[in-house]
């Protein structure tokens, strides 16, 4: 086996959640995913799809009318998104993977802005590439980029830029003029862009995070990967899509790159992605207002615990939070899920950077659930 991979630190979230995987007393807050299924009529279009026995390869880049039905949700969100720069992918994990694979190879680096969820940090390192992490600063339970510090940090040795926002754990955002900065910066160093941008929908201050797509050229060295996971509560399905530069070539290496690594999405499940897509005006909104409410439930009656600092986060489905004088997250987490009952996932998982805190994922059909852990959390700090 490489080395490398021998090294890779297993998970610290499955190291507390796995022992907790049906035990009914426990309430869970610990996955990133909501507790709702997906909507019935993006289940029956994949039924459908399989009762027709559409259970035959596909283009590698996904079906034609999926990409244009992608190239329209995303014009209607950023303007001007030819259909051409996109690609579908086995889902976000997957895109994020394969803009990795398309732009950093053994010895390259990468900066990457952290706490982040792990899997973006791991892919380049799975690669061969050298990860320079720059740290988000908390404030007050908020968390804040310095924008000198990444400028100095990103050279013209620098392959890579890999930037999550809004952001896994923190709800860390980017703003318009902090993404001028970095792309302006970008362009005179000859660094790529890969924005993790899979939680744009679930922002609490518009419709839409600020983007990378609505401030770069067709032709910047930008890659945004997307997924279907979140948005519209398709975890289980991975079901992705990237944003490419229209630069002649980056289209057709994804496109080899998909080959080799699943070949093409499921056509059953890409059937579902598009009724999921022509749901988007209604279901979308319905989520995202859903998730402000659980967002100020559960900020608020944190709030109110002596000892925990958090802010409310302008985006994403986690509150991030601290515990003062409780600076191991692993060992508070393993007692909270032990002694209480409560399914968090340790800040130590995304990072040394976030060590002493923990994330709470509030996507919870039921609001009464998040006053319950509440209570098994008060109960916990005494
Ligand atoms: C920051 C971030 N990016 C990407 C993903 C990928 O989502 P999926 O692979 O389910 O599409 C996740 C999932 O938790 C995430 O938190």
């Amino acid at each position: 086996m490489r080395p490398t991979i021998e090294q890779l630190p297993a998970s610290r979230i499955r190291e507390v959640a796995n022992a907790g995987l049906g035990r009914p007393d426990v309430l869970p807050f610990w996955f990133g995913e909501s507790d709702e299924p997906t909507p019935e009529p993006i289940r029956q279009a994949a039924a459908e799809s399989l009762a027709r026995g559409e259970t035959f390869y596909a283009h590698n880049l996904g079906l034609p009318e999926l990409r244009a039905a992608i190239g329209a949700y995303m014009a209607g969100l950023h303007g001007g998104i030819d259909e051409g720069r996109i690609a579908v992918t086995s889902s976000g994990v997957s895109a994020l993977m394969l803009a990795m694979q398309l732009l950093a190879g053994p010895g390259d680096e990468v900066v990457a802005v952290v706490p982040v969820w792990p899997n973006l940090t791991a892919q380049p390192a799975i690669l061969g590439a050298k990860v320079t992490r720059v740290a988000l600063h908390a404030r007050g339970g908020a968390w804040q980029l310095d924008l000198d510090e990444i400028c100095r940090r990103v050279t013209p040795t620098t392959r890579v830029l890999l930037l999550n926002a809004p952001n896994n754990p923190t709800g860390w955002t980017l703003t318009r003029a902090e993404q001028q900065v970095l792309l302006a910066h970008c362009r005179r160093t000859g660094t790529w862009i890969v924005a993790d941008e899979v939680y744009e929908r679930l922002y609490f201050g518009g419709r839409c995070a600020p983007s990378f797509l609505d401030i770069a050229t067709p032709e910047d060295r930008v890659v945004v990967a997307h997924s279907f996971s979140k948005s519209f509560l398709m975890t289980g399905w991975r079901l992705g899509w990237m944003v490419l530069p229209a630069t002649p070539g980056v289209r057709d290496a994804v496109g080899k790159l998909l080959e080799f690594n699943t070949s093409c999405a499921p056509v059953f499940v890409q059937r579902a992605g598009l009724a999921a897509l022509g749901l988007a005006d209604t279901l979308v909104p319905r989520i995202t207002a859903h998730l402000q409410a659980c967002r100020d439930r559960l900020v608020a009656a944190l709030q109110t615990l002596p000892r925990v600092q958090v802010a409310p986060a302008p985006g994403g489905m986690y509150a991030f939070f601290r515990v003062d004088d409780e600076d191991d997250s692993l060992a508070l987490a393993k007692r909270l899920f032990t002694e209480h009952g409560l399914g968090l996932a340790p800040g130590a998982a995304f990072g040394p950077e976030g060590e002493g805190w923990l994330r709470w994922c509030f996507a919870s059909q039921d609001l009464g659930r998040l006053d319950a852990g509440v209570q098994r959390l008060a109960d916990a700090l005494g």
